[in-house]
């Protein structure tokens, strides 16, 4: 199996299901609420798990019973969990509204998340002898600009989520194999918004390969190697909870081009993967396992 290493958030998410989300100042009655794992790391490292690798997860819960909620969730999914660390204090949650359309909107409180500011020396050793990294930013920026460096010194591929949408350091840039972001977050790498195809065309000034997610439009793909960007399409599916959709992406894009798949057979498949999950209810309960994705 090919061993893949994600640096990253763990989240217990709090989603209230609505009709229509409200706006500043309004009240809505929405009709059910859950707690379900999340955060962007353990979302790809359990995506990573269920599509077939052996996945490695740094990061930090607390002490609550959210962090032990969300360590059975991952170990459930055969996450190694040997280096996420326990910090005193609160978990990270993910505050959720999620409308009939299956369409998000989250504030995030990093809580123990917050502590992992630097890698200690296991940490960098199981990032070193990964095949990828993959990263996101919901850890401070310290740390995932270390796990990047540590990643490219040791020729291990990265992969970056720059979710939340923030600009990003050039270093980290640097560090940078393959950039995914959605396209609010490509608007905001590049200050180029409604074109996908000149955004990733762009970001390529910055990194060498570029996948743009499109939710059910399916993705875009642009490569330093090649001179036009391409289109890969989703299966058509009805959303009911996009929650954690770009994650199974990810994660599942990560096993196959570790496995040495061709770039669009990978795409094609990480897209099934999403498709899969948007239909289920949830973050990482809603990841597919690797047979499902196959069929
Ligand atoms: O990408 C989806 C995730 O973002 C959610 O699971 C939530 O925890 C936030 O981190
Ligand atoms: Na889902």
């Amino acid at each position: 199996m090919t061993r893949i290493t994600v640096l990253g958030s763990t989240n217990m998410d709090l989603v209230a299901y609505v009709t229509t989300a409200p706006r500043s100042g309004e009240t809505v009655t929405g009709h059910e609420f859950r707690t379900i794992p999340g955060g962007k790391g353990a979302n790809q490292a359990v995506a990573a798990a269920r599509a077939g690798a052996e996945v490695a997860m740094i990061g930090a819960v607390g002490t609550d019973d959210f962090g032990r909620r969300l360590r059975a969730t991952l170990e459930g999914s055969g996450v190694d969990i040997d280096l996420l660390r326990t910090t005193e204090g609160p978990t990270g949650t993910a505050h959720i509204v999620v409308d009939r359309d299956g369409a998000n909107s989250i504030v995030v409180i990093p809580g123990a998340n917050g502590s992992v500011t630097s890698l200690s020396h296991a940490d960098r050793a199981v990032i070193a002898e990964a095949r990828s990294l993959l990263l996101q930013l919901e850890l401070p920026m310290s740390a995932v600009l270390e796990g990047a460096e540590v990643a490219r010194r040791n020729g291990v591929r990265t992969i970056l989520t720059p979710a939340p949408a923030q600009p990003l350091p050039s270093q980290l840039l640097a560090a940078t194999d393959l950039l995914v972001p959605n396209e609010h977050e490509a608007a905001t790498l590049t200050g180029i918004s409604g074109d996908p195809q000149r955004a990733a065309e762009a970001l390529l000034a910055q990194v060498p390969e570029v996948v743009i997610t499109l939710g059910a439009r399916g993705c875009l793909y642009a490569s330093r190697a090649q001179s036009e960007p391409v289109a890969v399409l989703a299966p058509p599916v009805t959303a009911v909870d996009t929650t954690g959709a770009g994650d199974t992406f990810v994660g599942a894009l990560a096993v196959a081009l570790a496995e040495g798949r061709p770039m669009i057979d990978a795409l094609t498949w990480a897209s099934s993967a999403a498709a899969l999950s948007v239909q289920r209810a949830g973050a990482a309960t809603s990841m597919p396992y690797r047979g499902e994705i196959d069929a």
